[in-house]
């Protein structure tokens, strides 16, 4: 079909009194919770928030966010059956004590007219904010671990905390995978004495934060994190806008500044990497500030910089110690092109570089303007509710039981031949085969809690693998957009590919055409193991680090999480986070689980963004990309198996060369390269590979996070004593083969940092990387 969403488009400039989300009947379900009556959506305003600016809504709001025995005190380190939507309708909120955050919970405020947190004059100055999205307890510790903090979002509500003298902070966000902070606004105190900050983040493994808006401030924000992405942030007057406590990688897209004193502060010695790309500052005194003085010869506090301008600022990069490092213009604009600082290993390393003028390929395809192509999650705000179709509506149940692949299937065709968008209520919607997204779909979950499971024979046989969720067909052309969904699968599935993607939107559009976007994907994740119905958990699939090479076969689960195939073309995936579970996340302490994947994501296709992704615990690889072009990653980050070498790669799963998959044997035993030798017999060497890059060109990282943590459950390996000894290589790049360079165009890594896997590749460890 043509004109896909016209009709729509048509229809969206209209207002809309309330936002669909709000007006939309509510019938999503937690089927895994054994209260029946359990609710998953919540109107603040039902538990008694009034939202008149003058009434204390704090206690309304915190009932709001617990009732029906949710997970978040003590006894509760995560779990999956209570998730929640929290909505507040427009208005004002005021609260005397901390919103305190559950688990799994979705703080969502109408979009059409933001709805303000506001803090009373008489909020305590030494409670930690005004949402705190992860409690410390009276024991000094967090309420979830910050690494386990998954599945939650905050979206469109403006938080004020003008009212409290003293020290202030908007929202406590320790955080990790498949969590987003988006659209919000932060109104705090520049008074003199006043030391109030918008978002405190301290630990965890994140992330993805969009579209925030900071005004005033002794900081906007003030983030610490093993890595994170973070795109189009503003900052109006804050004194610092980003203090950068920690991090191992950060990459920073679309930030502005205006009237600051320092736009980021990286100057900690705990400060990996920054990549800054398509930003400005205006008006600041001091646009950075690092840590890395001329002379350091480590990684610490590496920095790249593309497409930056600056315009009335004095200094661009100031040492630690004041000196500036380079200067601007107090009265004029410089623009940087490309700037980087650290160390360059290709095409041999590491060579120091600190010097601007830096060239970046920067493939055109991936650009709109001048700028790196990005799109926020849409929310579809504009459209009133009758635009938007219900799966539990229309024959799905949704109840982890019933079989929704008929129903599903048909409701897809329906409505994108109709335009209208699906809305996949709360609820686990089990498939015996696979769902087929057509072009021109359109899908909402609800509450990150609309679960997609692959269940049964069709999925069970390796040597058949078979998509659990197919958008599009090889050679189908169209536009689909999806977001807030888990595809995951249920017991043994060795046959299921989580996700295959073979649309081709290029075809249909012209991106660079207003309102022609790419596909997208947003917070589309796939989750394998570890949750309440998946057959997968602590009691069924117990870690065996004591036996040598044991498989339960009912725990092998996947063949592939998400495979974008070579018909793909011009697809913008943002916030994903593909995961062979590690632990049971219902367990109350978090038990290991050995739950089996062999292929994390494979990419065959042409233009696609991946913006703010991790992959996890598979068995073969994390990222592959084959034969691939025009590709941006930007924080990509990956965990090796915890088992791993026992079994070793790619044991229990067979190599498929069809698929390009590493060749473990010839790799670690065959290979006659020199560099290896001596690598593969120090240390493992049949482990999952982090990235891997074969005959693929036009493609560039902005931001890796390659871990590996473990041997066998013992992270000894993984210490600086052991010389970061997990193993012997985690990334590659090269041609077919893997046993020479041909085939290798253009591909270029900056900040990769890695953890157990010191000499990273055949040839070098890399920092910024080019070819
Ligand atoms: C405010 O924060 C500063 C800096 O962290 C700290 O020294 C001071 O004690 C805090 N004041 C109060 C009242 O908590
Ligand atoms: C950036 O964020 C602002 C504030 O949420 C929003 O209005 C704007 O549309 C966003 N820009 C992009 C390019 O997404
Ligand atoms: C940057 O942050 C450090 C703390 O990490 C602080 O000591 C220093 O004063 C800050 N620099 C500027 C210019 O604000
Ligand atoms: C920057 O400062 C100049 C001079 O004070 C002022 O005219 C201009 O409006 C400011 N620009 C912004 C974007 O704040
Ligand atoms: C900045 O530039 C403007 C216009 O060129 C000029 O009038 C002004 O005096 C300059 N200010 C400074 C501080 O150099
Ligand atoms: C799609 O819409 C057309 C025209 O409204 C109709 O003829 C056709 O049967 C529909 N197809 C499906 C699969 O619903
Ligand atoms: C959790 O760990 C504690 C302390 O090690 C132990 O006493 C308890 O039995 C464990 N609980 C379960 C359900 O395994
Ligand atoms: C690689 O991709 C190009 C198009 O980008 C295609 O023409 C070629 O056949 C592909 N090669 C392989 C080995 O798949
Ligand atoms: C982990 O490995 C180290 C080094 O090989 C060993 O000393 C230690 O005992 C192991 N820990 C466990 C719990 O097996
Ligand atoms: C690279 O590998 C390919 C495939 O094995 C082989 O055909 C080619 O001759 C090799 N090229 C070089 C320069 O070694």
């Amino acid at each position: 079909m043509k004109g896909v969403f016209a009709l729509l488009l048509a229809a969206a400039s209209a207002a809309w009194a309330t936002f669909w989300m709000e007006d939309i009947a509510h019938r999503g379900i937690a089927p895994f919770n054994p209260d029946r009556s359990y609710t998953v959506f919540r109107n603040v305003r039902d538990f008694g928030a009034k939202g008149d600016g003058s009434t204390d809504d704090t206690t309304a709001i915190n009932a709001a966010i617990s009732s029906g025995e949710r997970c978040g005190g003590y006894a509760c380190a995560g779990s999956t059956t209570t998730p929640a939507v929290v909505y507040f309708p427009p208005g004002t909120y005021l609260i005397t004590a901390p919103i305190v955050n559950f688990y799994y919970t979705q703080i969502i405020g109408d979009p059409n007219d933001m709805p303000t947190i506001m803090g009373s004059p008489s909020f305590p100055v030494n409670a930690i904010a005004l949402l705190d999205g992860d409690r410390y307890l009276s024991n000094g510790k967090l309420n979830f671990q910050a690494t386990n903090v998954f599945f939650r979002q905050i979206r469109n509500l403006i938080f004020d905390t003008r009212n409290i003298r003293g020290n202030a902070t908007a929202i406590h966000w320790p955080s990790s995978q498949a969590t987003l902070i988006q659209n919000c606004a932060f109104r705090l105190s520049s008074r003199e004495g006043d030391i109030h900050t918008g978002i405190f983040m301290e630990e965890g493994s994140g992330g993805m934060i969009t579209d925030l808006v900071f005004h005033g401030g002794k900081y906007g924000a003030r983030f610490g994190n093993q890595q994170y992405t973070m795109r189009n942030l503003t900052f109006y007057g804050s004194d610092t806008g980003i203090e950068q406590i920690w991090n191992w990688g950060w990459t920073y897209k679309s930030l502005r500044f205006f009237g600051c004193n320092v736009g980021i502060n990286m100057s900690s010695w705990d400060v990996g990497s920054v990549t800054l790309l398509d930003s400005s500052f205006v008006n600041v005194t001091t646009a950075l500030v690092t840590g890395r003085n001329p002379g350091i010869d480590t990684g610490i506090g590496s920095l790249v910089v593309q497409n930056v301008e600056y315009r009335n600022v004095p200094t661009v990069l100031k040492g630690r110690d004041g000196q500036p490092l380079l200067l601007g213009d107090p009265n004029g604009t410089v623009r940087d092109g490309g700037y980087a600082r650290g160390n360059v290993y290709a095409p041999k390393g590491p060579r120091l570089l600190e010097g601007r003028n830096f060239i970046f390929s920067q493939p055109s395809t991936l650009k709109l303007g001048n700028r790196y192509y990005e799109r926020s999650k849409p929310q579809y705000e504009h459209y009133p509710v009758t635009v938007f179709v219900s799966a539990r509506e229309h024959q799905a149940v949704g109840d982890g039981v019933a079989d929704d692949t008929g129903a599903l299937n048909t409701l897809f065709r329906a409505a994108s031949n109709t335009s209208q968008i699906v809305f996949l209520d709360a609820g686990y919607y089990k498939v015996t085969d696979t769902l087929y997204i057509p072009p021109d779909t359109r899908i909402v979950g609800e509450g990150l809690a609309a679960v997609i499971m692959g269940a049964g024979k069709n999925f069970a046989d390796e040597s058949h693998p078979r998509p659990v969720v197919q958008v599009g067909r090889p050679g189908d052309v169209g536009r689909v957009e999806m977001s807030d969904i888990i595809v995951s699968t249920q017991g043994a599935t060795a046959g299921a590919i989580m996700i295959q993607y073979n649309l081709n939107t290029a075809a249909a559009e012209n991106m660079c055409a207003p309102g022609r976007p790419p596909s997208g994907l947003w917070d589309v994740h796939t989750r394998v193991g570890g949750f309440a119905g998946s057959q997968l958990q602590a009691a069924e699939c117990p870690i065996t680090p004591d036996q040598a090479n044991v498989i339960n076969s009912a725990c092998i689960s996947g063949y592939m999480s998400m495979h974008i195939t070579s018909s793909a073309r011009n697809l913008y995936v943002e916030n994903s986070w593909l995961w062979v579970a590690d632990h049971d996340i219902e367990h109350v302490n978090s038990t290991r689980i050995n739950v089996f994947v062999a292929r994390g994501l494979l990419v065959e296709g042409t233009q696609i963004w991946l913006v703010g992704s991790s992959v996890e615990h598979h068995t073969m690889y994390q990222y592959q990309l084959v034969n691939a072009s025009d590709i941006w990653m930007g924080q990509i980050q990956t965990e090796t198996p915890y088992y791993q070498p026992n079994p070793p790669a790619p044991y229990p799963f067979t190599r498929n060369p069809d698929l390009w998959d590493p060749d473990f044997d010839y790799d670690c035993h065959r290979h006659a390269d020199s560099n290896s030798v001596g690598l593969r017999e120090t240390f493992p060497c049949e482990m999952a590979w982090g990235l891997r890059v074969v005959s693929s060109r036009n493609v560039v990282v902005f931001g890796a996070g390659l871990y590996s943590f473990f041997n066998n459950y013992n992270t000894s390996c993984s210490t600086a004593m052991a010389g970061e000894s997990c193993q012997a290589r985690i990334f590659w790049v090269g041609g077919e083969t893997g046993d020479n360079n041909t085939g290798l165009f253009a591909v270029e890594m900056y900040n990769l940092n890695t953890i157990g896997s010191n000499l990273a590749t055949f040839a070098s460890t890399l920092a910024a990387f080019r070819c």
